[in-house]
């Protein structure tokens, strides 16, 4: 079986040559990742040979439109989606509030809308504020013990007055993988709409938007190795059913219906080394294959992120379960195909802040608190200021990495 080969990996991300941050053991990828050469070289064209207003026909002017047509057209394989279903706006919660905008117009007074405990607020606020206008909002809520969703308790909230649920594909903190596809076909019986948040799963598995059956899917490029865009994928018949949120005489353009406050043009363009990163690692791996389509080899080169990941998280989990003083929140297994290798945990007897510091002394890039899943922390018991430690890892994590954190852990034990 073929193995991710990380001193490849790691030698594409100038990071780890750095003579600081090299130092750090960085666990707390889900706040953010780092970016291989391919998106910094993108990113450092733009700004030296073409930051001028793009698609003009002089010069760098046109250089700027085709680099950023260029992420338009690739970036959709990420989604398994099409071009023009792919919108490029400055972040997931803005993505969603300006979803929540457009989609309201579609219902009555009374109708209802389901949102989650478990998920970043970035998909829960903006639904919840709809309750101003006559929108019912029902929360599905986690189990207290555990963070995680039950799906047959959704099934007694859906009903004919349903017009959306809003779930996390991996909550940034239960981490665990939600039944996205039963839950489609769940909220389509009653012709609803399901909005998915992937930002915390994108990092770690091909998205594959038409096997899921989502009719939103969102998620943030700096968690997957890229400069900061959200990414919104809508189904054709959302867009149908949108109203325009941007100027009135771009409403022929689909992709500007949902993006008033599109990212900066270097961003978009950058956007594009995302995917000269995982094709490169496609042809260090699978030399001589270069029949298969983007879509196959970003499966492919996901499907070795994923195995690697496995093999990093698994003492992570199988220590803070074996510790009566933790308490990890989600599922207790390590499989890449149930969790994703995000680590939230607390211990009975220290604060969350304590255990933080011991790590961050010890060289372990991580953090406390809510994580912005506020919602989640205090269903779970916890103070939301305090609340979780949060050791959040990717595939160019090594294992010395990971020991790193669990010798300064049993240092406080
Ligand atoms: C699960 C999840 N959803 C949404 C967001 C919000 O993304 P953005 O910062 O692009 O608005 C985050 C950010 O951390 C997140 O972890």
């Amino acid at each position: 079986m073929i193995s991710l080969d990380l001193d490849f990996v790691r030698a594409q991300f100038p990071v780890f040559s750095h003579p600081e941050s090299a130092s750090w053991a960085h666990l707390e990828n889900a706040g953010g990742s780092y970016v291989p050469d391919h998106v910094i070289s993108l990113l450092q064209d733009f700004f030296v040979a073409s930051k001028v207003q793009p698609y003009w026909e002089f010069g760098p002017s046109a250089k700027a439109g085709e680099a950023m047509d260029r992420s338009l057209e690739l970036l959709p394989a990420t989604f398994n989606a099409n071009k023009g279903q792919v919108h490029f706006g400055p972040s997931t919660s803005q993505n969603t509030y300006v979803l929540a905008q457009a989609l309201r117009p579609n219902w009555n007074v009374g109708d209802e809308i389901i949102v989650t405990n478990q998920d970043h607020e970035a998909n829960i606020g903006v639904w919840r504020r709809l309750e101003m206008t006559g929108i019912n909002v029902i929360e599905w809520g986690v189990d207290p013990e555990t963070g995680l969703l039950d799906i047959s308790e959704v099934r007694n909230l859906i009903n004919d007055k349903t017009r959306l649920l809003a779930v996390t594909h991996a909550s940034n903190l239960a981490a665990t993988i939600n039944p996205i596809s039963e839950l489609a076909e769940m909220v389509h019986s009653v012709d609803g709409v399901l909005v998915t948040d992937g930002v915390s799963f994108a990092p770690h598995a091909a998205v594959d938007v038409k096997e899921l059956g989502c009719d939103v899917y969102l998620y943030s490029t700096y968690k997957t190795f890229g400069p900061h865009v959200g990414l919104m994928f809508t189904s054709d018949a959302i867009l149908e059913r949108v109203t325009n949120q941007g100027h009135f005489f771009n409403s022929e353009k689909p992709t500007a219906l949902l993006t008033p406050a599109g990212p900066d043009h270097a961003a978009i363009a950058a956007c594009a080394g995302m995917i000269d990163y995982y094709d490169d690692i496609f042809r260090h791996h699978f030399p001589g294959s270069s029949e298969v389509t983007l879509r196959e080899r970003i499966t492919k080169v996901f499907e070795l992120f994923g195995q690697h990941e496995q093999r990093l998280m698994t003492p992570l989990v199988d220590y803070i379960i074996s510790q009566d003083d933790f308490r990890l929140i989600g599922s207790r297994s390590s499989d890449h195909n149930v969790r994703a290798p995000t680590v939230a945990f607390h211990s009975h007897s220290r604060s969350s802040e304590e255990i933080y510091s011991a790590l961050v002394k010890a060289g372990v890039s991580c953090g406390h608190g809510n994580f912005y899943a506020h919602r989640l922390v205090e269903a779970v018991g916890l103070d939301p200021e305090d609340g979780v430690v949060r050791l959040s890892l990717v595939h160019y994590n090594t294992n010395e990495e990971v020991d790193k954190a669990l010798n300064a852990l049993d240092d406080i034990g």
